[in-house]
């Protein structure tokens, strides 16, 4: 079938709606695959290029789609602050309240801005993501009148398996050896596992690439149940991570990630912060991207992976930059400020002294 417009919509013949649906969009998508100047091979999917700047909103216009011809007037999700945003922003496109509930004094400041400025009613967690999901779980087993939309809900699936079709595009209707990308809750991953195979299913390409998902050190039970082979996930009590995005212990999707993993013959790894903070200012100040913390993990994870031999140099990988800088702008003052502060007129003599 022919492919008509960009973004996620112009995958429609893979998506679950009769054709005539309309769709709730912002043109999420079609976001660039630069090429970097840190490795031979090595490509950037600059997902922070989205609506809210940050991948989700793929998988946001086709669930709020869903909820709006199903009649929802009431959203709601348990979020890290990316799918707040997310939410938040396509609500008020869809004429919808939205309810967003966050772990207390551990979201960005950016996204919680974007939660605000699109109207949501904003929920504090005390505790961490994995407690507020649960409430929101809790919440709707006992009362129907929120539609869900964490990525449990399988549309939000459908709209980010989006990703591999559009890479698949942008090389020449060819797939990459590797995807790399940060994991949290474990959507995503799973995700564009399922976008790659439904390519090869329809006949698009023979080969799949393989996955090799990244987690942070101090919050990674995935890695080390791939790690240690485990059938069954040992949740990490209190996740520990400067990327909050993912920092997550007991990720919903996580049987399906491990799946990704070992079906694509890839992996599930772990980094340390201090090495994501270098990938992260690496790619603002070599690729000139701009990118939060978690989507750096993409990058220290395909370093960890070169260095142990998961990767080959010179393989076309293509790393995942799930989200944008500004949306955690307290972050980068970790990377030390080069400032100076002048009186007027003594501009000229400072910065000779100053060099
Ligand atoms: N990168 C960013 C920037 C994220 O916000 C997230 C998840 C991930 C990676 C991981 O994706 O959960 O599908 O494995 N953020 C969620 C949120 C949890 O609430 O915004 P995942």
């Amino acid at each position: 079938k022919e492919l008509r417009g960009r973004g996620v919509w112009r995958y429609s013949a893979f998506l679950p709606f009769p054709e005539d649906v309309e769709p709730i969009t912002l043109d999420e998508g079609w976001t660039p695959l630069h090429v970097s100047k840190l490795a031979g091979g090595l490509r950037l999917k600059n997902e922070g290029l989205n609506p809210t700047a940050s991948f989700k909103d793929r998988g946001m216009t086709v669930a709020i789609t869903d909820a709006h011809r199903r009649g929802a007037s009431k959203v709601i999700c348990a979020s890290t602050g990316n799918t707040a945003a997310s939410v938040a922003a396509y609500a008020a496109r869809a004429g919808m309240r939205s309810y967003v509930l966050v772990p207390s004094g551990a979201v960005a400041k950016g996204k919680l801005a974007q939660a605000v400025a699109h109207g949501a009613k904003i929920v504090k967690v005390k505790g961490g993501f994995d407690e507020a999901l649960r409430e929101v779980l809790e919440l709707l087993s006992s009362d129907r009148s929120f539609y869900l939309l964490n990525s449990v809900n399988p549309y939000r699936i459908e709209g980010q398996k989006t990703l591999a079709f559009e890479v698949w595009e942008q090389l020449d209707r060819s797939v990459p050896d590797v995807i790399v990308l940060p994991v949290g809750n474990a959507g995503n991953i799973s995700a564009i596992w399922k976008g790659f195979k439904e390519l090869r299913d329809a006949g698009l390409t023979d080969s799949t690439p393989r996955m090799i998902g990244v987690q942070a050190e101090g919050a990674a039970p995935l890695a080390r149940a791939f790690e240690e082979g485990l059938s069954e996930l040992r949740p990490v009590e209190s996740p520990q991570t400067y990327a909050t995005a993912i920092k997550i212990g007991s990720p919903v999707s996580w049987r399906r990630a491990l799946m990704a993993a070992r079906e694509s013959h890839g992996a599930i790894i772990s980094v340390g912060d201090d090495s994501i903070l270098e990938a992260q200012r690496d790619l603002a100040r070599v690729d000139g991207v701009f990118v939060e913390p978690a989507s750096a993990a993409s990058l220290a994870g395909y370093r960890r992976a070169l260095a142990e031999g998961l990767i080959d140099n010179g393989e076309k990988v293509v790393a995942v930059l799930t989200g944008h800088g500004l949306k955690d702008p307290d972050a980068v003052m970790r990377f030390g400020v080069d400032e100076m502060e002048v009186e007027p007129g003594k501009l000229r003599r400072e910065l000779s002294a100053y060099q």
